[in-house]
């Protein structure tokens, strides 16, 4: 078995936080003790690349127990554990290749030992596996299927497929209901506000924070903050989403205007350059800027350093710009998924959705695969609504039932007044 992590020595607080993490999973836990029994995922060789938190590792406990051979690397440098890293290869037999705080060419290199187990399954949080695989002419014994997690590798992965050039099927996880409705919005929501106020301990209430995009993120975030008192104000490019967030009771701005009243910035659109050297000339003395998008475009901070004479980490993780005016600009997390590098990613009772669909899309994959064409496909319909009743009865919440008469009314025609 093979590893690289930062030191095996952190195995046992690894431990602790991934078996912390379980208690808040049992979604993840009653298919990993199905999988146990049945072994259904026996012969096949996967390769994840996700965050290396302690939920992810209780996925990854799944499917070993469903007998997978399981290969581990990080989706983003900044977003490793490096204990629960250490516990995933010593306790569980998972070959983890990921390192806190690797630079770009050992952030590859640990995607090419993930990779190099030859995956018949491949698991992606931004679909940096799948990209790799596509660029390098990955051939031999090439995978039969993967699987999405997030919003932006979804939409690489959809670009792929127009183009032609997917060569194997891809569940979009993060389509599911019971992945972007709770995940990006509640998870994201509550985390990237975590990780602002553990970077810098700011008081939240009666400040300015501007959301960028109000998509299933953005509507988490701007929710979260307005609970702590924050004036929320939103910036959209999409006119729905813009009339959803004034009806939802926000402030809809142009980010010129929001740029000059602004405290602290969070761009959330899985776009680039959002904020730029334009809003950079505008912003107040002391604005705080993080990022909670997939991947670290959506702050420029190239032009940043460009307009800047000096630079420093204030904090752990609080970079300080200093413009050639004098005034200051803070950026949190070197402008990645804030809430990944400040705190700890969603919490686990969010993340048993996400990972119980993963699980079980993986296994919808090793039956189905062959007949799948080279797209980039929906979760099932029943796993969906399997994940959100497994859930619904782990919280101890009943619903109710159509009647046998509501069932023949709502599929009739027929019936008016
Ligand atoms: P979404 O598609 O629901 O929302 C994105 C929103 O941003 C859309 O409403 C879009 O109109 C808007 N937008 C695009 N360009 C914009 C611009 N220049 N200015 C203002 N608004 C703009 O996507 P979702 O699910 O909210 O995901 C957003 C990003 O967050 C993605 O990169 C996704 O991968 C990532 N993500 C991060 C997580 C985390 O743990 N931090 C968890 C889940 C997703």
């Amino acid at each position: 078995m093979t590893a690289e992590v930062k030191d095996l020595k952190l195995s046992r607080a690894g431990r602790e936080k991934i078996e912390w993490a379980g208690q808040n999973m049992p979604v993840v836990a009653a298919i990993a003790e199905t999988f146990r029994k049945e072994k259904p995922l026996k012969g096949w060789r996967l390769s994840a690349c996700l965050h290396v938190t302690s939920e992810t590792a209780n996925l990854m406990r799944a499917l070993k127990e469903g007998g997978a051979e399981v290969a581990l690397c990080a989706s983003n440098p900044l977003s490793t554990q490096d204990d629960v890293a250490a516990s995933l290869a010593k306790d569980y037999g998972v070959q983890v290749f990921a390192v806190r705080g690797v630079n770009r060419d050992a952030y590859y290199r640990h995607l090419k030992l993930a990779l190099s187990v030859k995956p018949r399954i491949t698991m992606d949080d931004g679909a940096d596996l799948v990209s790799l695989i596509h660029t390098n002419g990955y051939h031999a014994d090439a995978p039969v299927g993967g699987t999405e997690e997030t919003t932006t590798g979804v939409i690489r992965l959809r670009s792929l497929a127009a183009s032609g050039k997917l060569r194997y099927p891809i569940i979009a996880v993060n389509d599911a209901d019971t992945k972007h409705m709770f995940d990006n919005r509640y998870g994201t929501g509550q985390s990237t506000i975590d990780g602002i106020i553990r970077a810098t301990n700011v008081l939240l209430a009666g400040k300015n924070i501007v959301v960028c995009g109000y998509g299933w993120c953005g509507r988490g975030v701007a929710q979260r903050a307005r609970g702590l008192g924050a004036q929320v104000i939103v910036t959209e490019i999409d006119a729905v989403k813009s009339l959803e967030a004034v009806m939802d009771g926000f402030r809809v701005l142009p980010l010129k205007e929001a740029a000059k009243i602004g405290d602290i910035f969070v761009t959330v659109t899985g776009n680039t350059s959002v904020l730029g050297k334009e809003q950079f000339a505008l912003l107040k003395d002391g604005a705080i800027l993080c990022n909670s998008g997939h991947f670290d475009v959506e702050i420029d901070l190239k032009a940043l350093k460009t307009l800047s004479k000096s630079v420093r980490e204030t904090r752990p993780l609080v970079d300080e710009y200093t413009l050639r005016s004098g005034r200051r600009i803070y950026i949190l997390g070197q402008g990645r998924l804030v809430n990944l590098a400040c705190a700890e990613g969603h919490p686990p009772t969010v993340m048993d959705m996400s990972f119980a669909n993963q699980a079980l899309s993986t296994l919808y994959l090793t039956k189905n695969a062959k007949r799948l064409g080279r797209e980039v496909i929906s979760v099932p319909k029943e796993i969906d609504q399997r994940v959100a009743k497994l859930k619904l009865q782990t919280l101890g919440i009943t619903i109710d039932r159509l009647t046998a008469e509501q069932e023949r009314y709502l599929a009739s025609w027929e019936l008016g007044t």
